[in-house]
């Protein structure tokens, strides 16, 4: 219920916003004008947003942001339900998964086929995002990217000094953030959040059951995965590996996280590769200045998610805005200038590698040896696993056990079977 509130109170925050920016402009200004609904306020999101922009702006479009800050997007998402129900559609929207879908099914979305035709769409963008982005055969969403969450970024200068190397097992992770303790130095940056600290147990239901259990229990939604011995042991790994944050997590922002590490005051955050954007703003290097590392137990799969920009139906003078920002964000040049300073991979297939650093060229390797072994797989705390509403009651759940409101495994188990049954 708290969250509830504050939730709807964002929302009403974010409406006044976007009343004083006076988002309901003109049609005269609105024609030439794309409003863009995100949540991408941190420094390297900002530089990323920002190539867009400029695009557009040689296309001769103008930019009505509509920023709401929080990671991950809940508030965005909470905002963007209050301005829908207000009949008040922004151009687009930052969206992830089944969020494209159910408002499709509401029957909110513009209709992109006309320019996916033109582009080739349907044979650049790989199936698993043309499934979240055509529904009932019209193109109603433009992928932007693919990220993926199981990633450890690790500093390296305090890698060195502690003689560590990389973890390839779960009990290995445990060991080298041991090291990092006995060194006086924050084993692992975590911000306590729900929604940061469902992204990183992704991560640890792979490492613990392999890649079979995670696609069962968190894209089939498998019951008997979802109460087994293997969840459970899930919940253990996420008690051990919690411990070794330091007292002012709480609350913590993501970036803030990612900052922590980037300056040494932390060895290791387990973050979605919009993490490397943090570290690209700050200019440092794959290597050099820090490490990219699968999560141990997750060599060979990707838990990905894509940020999609969602087309809401807007009225026929401003369909030229939305169609340039279509073309724009799946050009090929656009995938490329883009995802190196976003830290995710391009979302179509044809993009050549070379302007990414090592860490996106392993991202983009990874990806496409995934999608041929079918090892790729939805995240289900960044929308692509389920449902919004079975996502949140997960993230509600793993953040309940981090935080002492569970106690056991065993009681997060059967919390999680419960939640994820209601939601259904
Ligand atoms: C994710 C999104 C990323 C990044 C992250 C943190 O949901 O896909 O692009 O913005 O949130 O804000």
């Amino acid at each position: 219920m708290r969250k509830l509130m504050t939730s709807t109170a964002m929302a009403a925050l974010a409406l006044s916003g976007l009343a004083m920016t006076g988002l309901t402009t003109t049609a005269a200004a609105a024609d030439k004008e794309v409003q863009m609904l995100h949540w991408w306020t941190s420094g390297g999101e900002a530089a990323a947003l920002n190539v867009l922009k400029q695009d557009l702006a040689k296309e001769g479009f103008g930019w009505k942001d509509v920023p709401v800050a929080g990671g991950g997007g809940d508030a965005a998402m909470t905002a963007l339900k209050a301005m829908v129900a207000a009949g008040n559609y922004p151009t687009a929207s930052q969206m992830l998964g089944y969020t494209v879908l159910d408002y499709a099914q509401a029957g909110v979305m513009g209709d992109l086929t006309e320019t996916a035709k033109k582009e080739g769409w349907d044979k650049s963008v790989p199936a698993a995002l043309q499934k979240f982005s055509v529904y009932e055969g019209k193109w109603v969403a433009a992928p932007v990217n693919v990220h993926s969450v199981n990633w450890l970024w690790i500093n390296k200068a305090v890698m060195d000094k502690i003689g560590g190397k990389q973890p390839k097992t779960f009990d290995d992770l445990i060991a080298l953030l041991d090291k990092a303790k006995a060194a006086g130095v924050t084993p692992l940056a975590l911000g306590g959040q729900s929604w940061q600290e469902a992204t990183m147990f992704d991560s640890i239901v792979e490492s613990t059951g392999g890649p079979e259990f995670y696609k069962k229990a968190f894209n089939d939604l498998d019951e008997a995965s979802l109460k087994s011995d293997t969840m459970k042991k899930s919940f253990d790994n996420l008690a051990r590996i919690v411990k070794y944050v330091d007292p002012n997590y709480s609350g913590r922002d993501w970036n803030l996280a990612t900052a922590m590490v980037i300056k040494g005051e932390a060895l290791v955050q387990v973050m979605g590769d919009w993490a490397k954007g943090e570290f690209v703003a700050a200019k440092k290097k794959p290597d050099t200045d820090f490490l990219c590392y699968r999560f141990p137990g997750t060599e060979g799969s990707v838990i990905y998610n894509s940020d999609m920009f969602g087309m809401f139906n807007v009225p026929a003078d401003r369909k030229a805005a939305q169609v340039a920002l279509a073309t724009a964000t799946l050009s090929k040049s656009f995938q490329s200038a883009f995802n190196v300073v976003k830290g995710s991979v391009p979302a179509r297939t044809d993009v050549p590698d070379t302007a990414f650093d090592a860490c996106g060229k392993k991202g983009i390797a990874d990806l496409k040896a995934a999608n041929e072994k079918g090892t790729l797989f939805g995240s289900l705390a960044q929308g692509y696993g389920a449902p919004p509403a079975i996502a949140n009651a997960y993230k509600d759940v793993v953040s309940k056990f981090v935080h002492g409101q569970i106690k056991t495994s065993e009681e997060a188990v059967t919390q999680l079977v419960q939640a994820i049954d209601d939601a259904r």
